[in-house]
């Protein structure tokens, strides 16, 4: 089943997606035929992982506009404006979803004076299937790249979930393990569980299963002691938005597992398209890190583990400085160092 896919025309067609709240109890696709939909999919994680809410926004676009006013251009931009303004509200981490909605914009704007607005709502669908398609093949590129990194590593620990579930189908992180594998390298994967939605436990692993990979679950506290144990020769994530010195806004928890693989010399790689790659930012200091609400942390699905009243603080992500990571992986190439020149040399 795909992470995402189109069903029908621009005026009514719907988006499709795998709802991965559900998984790992049931794989199950829910059609997404509003804006409102679509937004409520994003902010709750059906759809996650900064290249899949990305491309869910570019074809939220699509169903956004199919109830303007094609009859009144000024009424019909007016509405393109507040759609993108909308979905732009629902989550402000990664950079994909600015990325993605900007790219709608700019296509709409180039388009205004010399085609009908059927034809621009026909050349959304068209840039959100092109946004779609180039993220399929930036995760292969990502992963031909990064395979040769993990030449000398068995063990290698990954944190959430860059996987195809997280883009458009073969990831970042995992398309690194994945493009591995497929050469005929033997890896056994640490996953973390990844706290408090469980992305790790309920999603890596379960693509690393159904690909047929080694898999090991841990609790994001067993990650110090795998590496001790000398279980792990590198480690791998994915990236939420990354500024023009390097540093990477991921998943929280990441940060942490870079300072404990730098204490244990074990290279820390991050791996993402250009896409997410966000150089009007100097550096991590300024990327808005998205507060999720305190029952993600009170409730662990429905049931009660901290006691009434008791504050909760829950930042979405964190970020790790670039000194902290050995290289970072793009659809272009391997920048190393993680220095500012070398992001401007090849993002
Ligand atoms: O909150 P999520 O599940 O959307 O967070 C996702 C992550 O942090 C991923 O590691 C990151 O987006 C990389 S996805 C290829």
């Amino acid at each position: 089943m795909d992470t995402l896919r189109w069903i029908g025309d621009s005026a009514t067609g719907k988006l499709a997606l795998i709802d991965q709240t559900r998984l790992p109890g049931e794989c199950i696709e829910i059609e997404l035929q509003t804006a409102e939909q679509v937004w409520e999919a994003i902010k709750m994680l059906r759809v996650r992982g900064a290249p899949a809410i990305g491309i869910a926004a570019a074809y939220g676009m699509v169903i956004g506009m199919q109830s303007a006013d094609s009859d009144d251009v000024g009424s019909w931009f007016s509405q393109l404006e507040k759609v993108i303004d909308y979905l732009a509200s629902s989550r402000p981490t990664a950079v994909n979803l600015f990325w993605a909605l900007d790219r709608q914009r700019q296509v709409a704007e180039r388009l205004r004076k010399s085609q009908s607005l059927e034809e621009i709502a026909t050349a959304l669908l068209d840039e959100a299937g092109a946004i779609h398609e180039e993220d399929r093949q930036m995760c292969r590129a990502i992963g031909r790249h990064g395979a040769g990194l993990l030449a000398n590593t068995s063990g290698v620990l990954t944190h959430c979930n860059a996987g195809g579930l997280a883009t458009a189908d073969y990831g970042t992180a995992l398309a690194v393990i994945f493009s591995a594998h497929e050469d005929g390298k033997k890896l056994h994967v640490y996953a973390d569980e990844t706290r408090p939605l469980l992305q790790g436990a309920r999603l890596t692993a379960w693509e690393l299963k159904q690909r047929g990979i080694d898999v090991t679950v841990i609790c994001d506290s067993t990650a110090a002691q795998v590496m001790r144990e000398g279980r792990v020769q590198a480690v791998i994530t994915g990236a939420d938005r990354i500024a023009a010195n390097g540093d990477v806004a991921n998943k929280i928890g990441t940060y942490q597992l870079a300072l404990v693989a730098a204490a244990h010399e074990i290279p820390f790689y991050v791996a993402a398209p250009t896409s997410t790659f966000d150089l009007s930012l100097e550096n991590g200091n300024q990327i808005p890190i998205e507060q999720r609400n305190s029952g993600e942390v009170t409730h662990i699905f429905g049931y009660q583990t901290v006691p009434d009243g008791v504050d909760v603080y829950n930042p979405a992500f964190d970020v790790t400085p670039a000194h902290l990571i050995r290289a970072l992986i793009c659809e272009k190439g391997i920048i190393d160092p993680v220095t500012r020149q070398e992001v401007k040399n090849i993002v």
